[in-house]
């Protein structure tokens, strides 16, 4: 069928796919080292979902009051509940005050103490003093546009660097050769349609994550998790795809994001009583407990007939104690967002929050230096060449169980950097690119045709609405294997209907209809995986809480889930956690009774 398509081909050292700040940083990283480097995004880079971070980057600066980048790792280390890796998490909080001074450098508009360095606000669940002392000033924050200052940064600094960008290119399939080698990548230019072949040494796929597997979450509409789905297609697991944070503050109803840095300034929730009811559960952090602690207390409120609102099915989050001027410099896009999509003054007036899908703790898994891995069949695992993966589409694992706030924009940068610098240490400019196999792409390109040409059957949006409502309902915030398994079986029931898609008029150029049954079909696979990886963990964890069983399982637990599908099933393999943080002097935080 690919005969029938004319393609047009690139070639480069290093391709980039995605454009939010994981894929930025490692494209400049590499352009600045003297490697050809390609960045390849569905999106114009700055509206990459990026954009969307609020609060903060963390980053033990100290700038407000003590802090040291071995306290931040004991938060990140106990937030993950042991589940993280403790050499990523060790090298990601030490390379973190110096990464976020580069961006400093880089030209991003960080908000300013009254003696002019960064200013630093609290966010849930960092602490000094390894959970000792008071909670931590460490968010590292552009009002509450973060994400965005970093973004336009990153983007510019690109540009600088010689980033070749393929802006608007919907990439739908990894080149793969028999041998399990990565050769680049196929996309669809979305503005004139035309089909282009990405051949590279190295690809990194820097594509987030797949939120949108449900059907209320502050992911934006184009989170689909392309490159994970791409992993799966080519036979490589995905890791903890279980662990899904769900965010204490979505607004109800609309599914956007009020910045955890809402309660870092000062703001706290509230039940249908009245009653301020964190203290209960989190007795010390109170309102800025980890998230899965949070939106887990919400979720008891709620299911215990405290919510409030007509049904009964909200928490309420206060900020109207906190200053003017404080929420007017400090939480400027809360009041909007508060105002356009709740209809309130949080100047006044309460928000309506609900916890609601935010992040994926799981990925594609990689290790330290962000190369993709796989079973090697012998228990163990090994690198995939030419594939790395970085960002929330990545898992290396930083997050473990429960991702704190502010890591996420952290773990961006410090891994994006990580894989430029890899990157040049494994590529020769300019070495000679073997031919891209055949099968691979010939296999890609039916795929892409069989859809392009279906003109008859279901609507894509019933179908994908369908399963993020099966998500919804069966692999939220409470879990249990009668859930979970009817879940199971509704999402095995949405298989056929995958395969009835229509996409209603072939023509190429601007054909969102086959974009959107491209995306749905790749949500679809890593639902599925999500729905068997939650079933099978026989414990609770950080965000993974079950009812029917309660407590966390150190003895049976303490590893990572692999899951590769399989035809119609999913094969379900573990990997131990990284215990050792790798670094002399510092040592293993053991797993112990959680205190944050
Ligand atoms: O609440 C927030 O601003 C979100 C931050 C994050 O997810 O790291």
């Amino acid at each position: 069928m690919s005969g029938s398509y004319q393609i047009v081909d690139h070639q480069f050292d290093v391709l980039v796919m995605g454009a939010g700040g994981a894929g930025l940083r490692a494209a400049l990283g590499m352009a600045a080292q003297g490697l050809s480097t390609g960045c390849v995004s569905k999106l114009f880079p700055t509206r990459s979902h990026t954009v969307a971070a609020q609060g903060g980057i963390g980053a033990a600066l100290g700038n407000i009051e003590e802090d040291d980048w071995r306290w931040h790792m004991y938060d990140t280390v106990a937030g993950s509940v042991w589940l993280g890796d403790q050499d990523a998490i060790a090298y990601m909080c030490r390379e973190a005050p110096k990464t976020v001074i580069e961006l400093e450098h880089f030209g991003v508009p960080f908000s300013r103490t009254e003696d002019g360095r960064i200013y630093q606000r609290k966010f849930g669940g960092h602490t000094t003093h390894c959970a000792q002392g008071d909670m931590a000033y460490r968010a590292c924050a552009a009002a509450d546009r973060t994400g965005h200052a970093i973004l336009h940064a990153l983007y510019q600094q690109c540009l600088k660097h010689g980033t070749r960008f393929f802006n608007e290119y919907f990439a739908f399939d990894l080149l793969m050769d028999d041998d399990g080698r990565c050769h680049g990548f196929l996309a669809l230019c979305l503005a004139d349609g035309t089909i282009h072949r990405f051949r590279a040494q190295m690809t990194v796929i820097a594509t987030g994550g797949c939120g949108r597997v449900y059907e209320n979450c502050t992911s934006a509409h184009t989170c689909t998790g392309d490159g994970g789905a791409m992993v799966l297609r080519a036979g490589i697991p995905l890791q903890d795809m279980e662990f899904v944070q769900f965010h204490p503050t979505g607004i109800y109803g609309a599914g956007v994001l009020v910045t955890e840095a809402a309660r870092g300034e000062g703001g706290y929730l509230t039940n249908s009583e009245g009653d301020r009811f964190m203290p209960e559960y989190a007795p010390k952090e109170e309102d800025l407990a980890s998230r899965d602690i949070v939106s887990h207390a919400e979720g008891v409120e709620i299911r215990e007939g405290r919510g409030c609102g007509e049904n009964g099915d909200y928490i309420e989050l206060h900020l109207e104690e906190i200053d003017a001027e404080t929420l007017k410099s400090k939480l400027p896009g809360v009041l909007d967002s508060a105002r356009i999509f709740a209809g309130v003054d949080a100047t006044k007036e309460p928000i309506p929050v609900v916890p609601t899908a935010h992040y994926c703790m799981g990925g594609i898994p990689t290790d330290l230096s962000c190369r993709v891995m796989k079973p090697d069949g012998q228990g163990g695992v090994e690198a995939v060449p030419g594939l790395m993966a970085i960002g929330e589409a990545a898992c290396v694992s930083v997050h473990g169980s429960n991702r704190l706030g502010t890591n996420s924009l952290l773990e961006i940068v410090v891994f994006g950097r990580a894989a430029a610098l890899r990157a040049a240490e494994l590529i020769e400019p300019g070495a000679h690119l073997p031919d891209v196999p055949r099968d691979s792409q010939d296999r890609a390109m039916d795929c892409f045709d069989a859809q392009r040409h279906r003109d008859q059957g279901e609507m894509t949006g019933e179908v994908r609405a369908d399963f993020q409502h099966i998500m919804q309902e069966h692999f939220s915030v409470f879990r249990d294997e009668d859930t979970m398994t009817e879940g199971i079986e509704a999402l095995k029931c949405c298989s056929p209907r995958l395969e009835e898609m229509a996409v209603p008029d072939p023509t190429l150029p601007w054909n969102m209809s086959l974009v959107s049954a491209l995306e749905t079909r790749n949500l679809y696979e890593q639902a599925v995986v999500l729905g068997y990886s939650a079933l099978d963990r026989q414990e609770t964890r950080g965000a993974h809480i079950r009812d029917d069983f309660e407590e966390r399982d150190d003895d049976n637990w303490l590893k990572h889930t692999l899951a590769t599908r399989t035809g119609a099933g999913v094969k379900i393999d573990y990997r131990p956690v990284r215990l050792d943080t790798g670094i002399e002097g510092v040592e293993t935080i053991e797993p112990g009774e959680r205190i944050i």
